[in-house]
Order: C-alpha cells, then sequence, then structure tokens
C-alpha cells in the first residue's frame, strides 16, 4: 500500500531518536526537549483571562483579531520593531508561519540558504516541501559566516530566502553581534534576498540584547514571532511581520490550510495581555530561566571540563561541543540507558550526515527542575567517562 502515498510522504521516517524520546521513563532526567516550564504557565490568570470567553462567537469561524495585532504591534517596540498593525499576520504558531513561507516564497528547484545547524522543524517543512537547503559555513560562538552566505547569495543560482536566527538560537544558542545584523540587513537588500529571521526565543533575553534583524531592514526581514515559549504551547498562535502584498497572499494560502487560527486563542491570548501585566511575566520567565541556565553552566564547569560551550544571553539551549573522538549519537543512547539522561545529538539539526556536527550536542535547561539540572549534568558526565568511545 505504501505505493500510494506522495514521494515526499514516502520518504519521511520518525527518527529513531525521536521515536526514543516519545517513550522516555520517568526516571530520565530530559535535557532533550526545548519546552517551556510546566509551573510557567500564568494557569490562573489564563482561567480569569476566560471569563469573558464563554459565548457562542468565540467558538465560531472569525477573521484575525483587530486587537490582537494591536498588542503584538506594541509587544514588538519592546524587541525595537516597529511596524503597522497590517504587517502583521496570525498563524497557529511559529511552525505553521515557516510552513506558509516556505510555500509562499520557493519555486520548484529553488534553494534556501541556512545555518550550519538549524531547528529541526524548519528540516521538516523543507523537506515536505521538496526544498534543497545548502547549510552556510558557521561558528559555533558567533553564528553564521556572513562572508561565506555572501558569496552563495552572489552566485546566478542565489538562494530564493535565508532563515536564520539573531536571538537564541535554536540549536546553537547563540546570538549574532551588531555587526552581523548590519550586514545581513545590507546583504539582503542587496541581493534582494528575504531573510526569515524566526524569533521564538527573542523574548527570552537575560541581558541587554540587539534588536532583530527586522529592525535592521523592514522590508527584507520577513519576521516570525510565538506566544509557545513566553506564554503557552497549547495556544499554537504565532505571527509573521511581514510587507502588505505577502501577507494579502499567505491569507489565501492559510485559508487553504487550516481557515483561521484558532478563535479561542486569539481571544484568550489577547485577554490575557489585556488583563495581565505582560512585562512583569517576561521578567519572571527570565529570572526563572536564567537562573537554570547558571545551573547548568556551573555544573557542566564543575563536572565535565572538557566540554566547550558558550554561555546563551538569550532562549533555553546550550550548543556543546565533546572531544572530537566522542560521537554524540553514541554517547546519547549509552547515556539514555545506563545514566538514565537524555540531550540531542548535533546530527539531529542538519538534513546531512554532517560530520562536523558529530561531537556536539544540545542541552535543553528550560523544561528540567531547576533542583535537578546538577544531577542531570552530573550523569551526563559518568556517561561520558564510563563509554568506551572508538570513533577516532
Ligand atoms: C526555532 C523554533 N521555531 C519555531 C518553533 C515552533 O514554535 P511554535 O510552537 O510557535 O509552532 C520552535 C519550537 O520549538 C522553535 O524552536
Amino acid at each position: 500500500m505504501i505505493e500510494i502515498l506522495s514521494s515526499p510522504v514516502k520518504n519521511l521516517n520518525t527518527s529513531v531518536i525521536q521515536d526514543a524520546l516519545q517513550n522516555i521513563s520517568s526516571d530520565v532526567i530530559s535535557f532533550s526537549l526545548g519546552m517551556p516550564a510546566d509551573n510557567l504557565f500564568p494557569i490562573l490568570n489564563f482561567k480569569e483571562a476566560t471569563y469573558d470567553l464563554w459565548r457562542p462567537s468565540s467558538f465560531q469561524y472569525c477573521s484575525p483579531l483587530m486587537e490582537l495585532k494591536y498588542q503584538i504591534q506594541k509587544l514588538m517596540q519592546q524587541r525595537g520593531v516597529s511596524c503597522t498593525s497590517s504587517q502583521i499576520f496570525l498563524t497557529n504558531g511559529a511552525q505553521q508561519a515557516i510552513q506558509l513561507l516556505c510555500k509562499a516564497l520557493i519555486d520548484k528547484d529553488e534553494t534556501v540558504a541556512t545555518d550550519a545547524a538549524i531547528y529541526p522543524g524548519f528540516i521538516q517543512a523543507a523537506q515536505l516541501s521538496g526544498i534543497p537547503l545548502t547549510m552556510t559555513s558557521t561558528s559555533f560562538s558567533d553564528g553564521m559566516d556572513v562572508d561565506s552566505l555572501e558569496a552563495l547569495c552572489q552566485k546566478p543560482k542565489k538562494p530564493k530566502f535565508i532563515y536564520t536566527m539573531s536571538e537564541g538560537h535554536n540549536p546553537l544558542g547563540i546570538s549574532l553581534s551588531n555587526e552581523k545584523r548590519l550586514k545581513l540587513g545590507e546583504m539582503a537588500q542587496t541581493y534582494q534576498i528575504p531573510i526569515i529571521e524566526d524569533d521564538a526565543y527573542g523574548f527570552l533575553n537575560y541581558q541587554q540584547v540587539e534588536s532583530p534583524l527586522k529592525a535592521y531592514n523592514s522590508d527584507w526581514v520577513f519576521y516570525i514571532g510565538s506566544f509557545s515559549k513566553i506564554l503557552a504551547p497549547t495556544t499554537r498562535v504565532g505571527w509573521i511581520i511581514a510587507p502588505e502584498f505577502l501577507i494579502d497572499k499567505l491569507a489565501i494560502l492559510k485559508e487553504g490550510n487550516d481557515i483561521n487560527t484558532t478563535t479561542f486563542s486569539q481571544r484568550l491570548i489577547s485577554a490575557f495581555l489585556d488583563k495581565n501585566d505582560f512585562s512583569a511575566h517576561l521578567s519572571l520567565l527570565r529570572e526563572i530561566y536564567q537562573e537554570k541556565r547558571d545551573k547548568m553552566v556551573n555544573a557542566l564547569n564543575k563536572y565535565i571540563p572538557e566540554i566547550k560551550f558558550i554561555i546563551p544571553s538569550s532562549g533555553f539551549l546550550i550548543w556543546a561541543q565533546l572531544p572530537k573522538k566522542i560521537d554524540a549519537n553514541q554517547l546519547f543512547w549509552h547515556a539514555l540507558k545506563n545514566e538514565k539522561v537524555s540531550f540531542l545529538p548535533g546530527t539531529a539539526f542538519s538534513p546531512f550526515s554532517e560530520n562536523t556536527l558529530a561531537h556536539c550536542l544540545r542541552l535543553s535547561f528550560s523544561y528540567c527542575p531547576l533542583e535537578l539540572i546538577e544531577t542531570g549534568v552530573k550523569r551526563l558526565a559518568n556517561a561520558i567517562q564510563s563509554y568506551p568511545f572508538n570513533s577516532e
């Protein structure tokens, strides 16, 4: 029967690691997934915000809620981005924003340029749309090599767009320097190649950070935001900021995709923002995630001195490099089975079997309870010490 499937779908497989993570037992300490902490969902405030929502119109189809767009417009000012409400397009999460932009921008045989390690949800969306990816040389400490990206943009078959994250990169945890942001903004304009800036973690910064690329070039950067990490993933509300001609087309594409962003969720978020001090909520998230980040950083320095990493200024993730002789895929299985700790191996972040990522791993500090982080890192240290690596 498998032959009835379309070619892209026929080739889709869950990875063995995804399968393993789905069946993870409760005694495993997980640094695998970039999920927000359960205890930071503002459930009581959500409950209060829903008080006025129990009426038929909240359960009906609806157009994008203007009030929510105004609220997002205001929120974006905190990140130094000014836009009009008609440049804001509401989506069912950042993932749908990625899918719609891929559909809207790419023709057959066109390619997309990305960092050498990227968010697997983007890889999946690109693969489903049959889009070949060109991974650009990327430093693990300061991100995309803009010179090699520029060389790529000068080729006759230049990429159709560039997908990147300027803040709290998934998986690299890095933030781009001001110089790189400036250069990327200029390049987008010069070569007329849009940048899709995924800012899923941009509001979760632990020190003063630069504005997103969108603030550096308002026309050629299409910005993606999401409430998943800063409120709750179940709301499934994200947004795109883009020029109006694109918004009009995205609206048609989205209608054919899922008709509208869930009415109840739009109203729930809007009511939440209206009734609560969102800046105070963000400050609380920053404080707690920063504490978790620091706990993990200290434990890594203490128990695994041979590991190399940079301390992320934003987001949920630490990208770590082990000595080259260590294969993080093998370590994953060994650590899960023998030490009951999990992470994601670096190769999960590339569609190619990238050797340059084989000794890398991504550690998420956001979901794990604070009091288990040190024990988890100790377990990881034990796994590294006890595994007979032979990949050199
Ligand atoms: C970089 C990045 N983009 C997009 C998403 C998807 O977010 P959403 O829940 O808003 O669809 C995630 C989720 O982990 C992510 O890490």
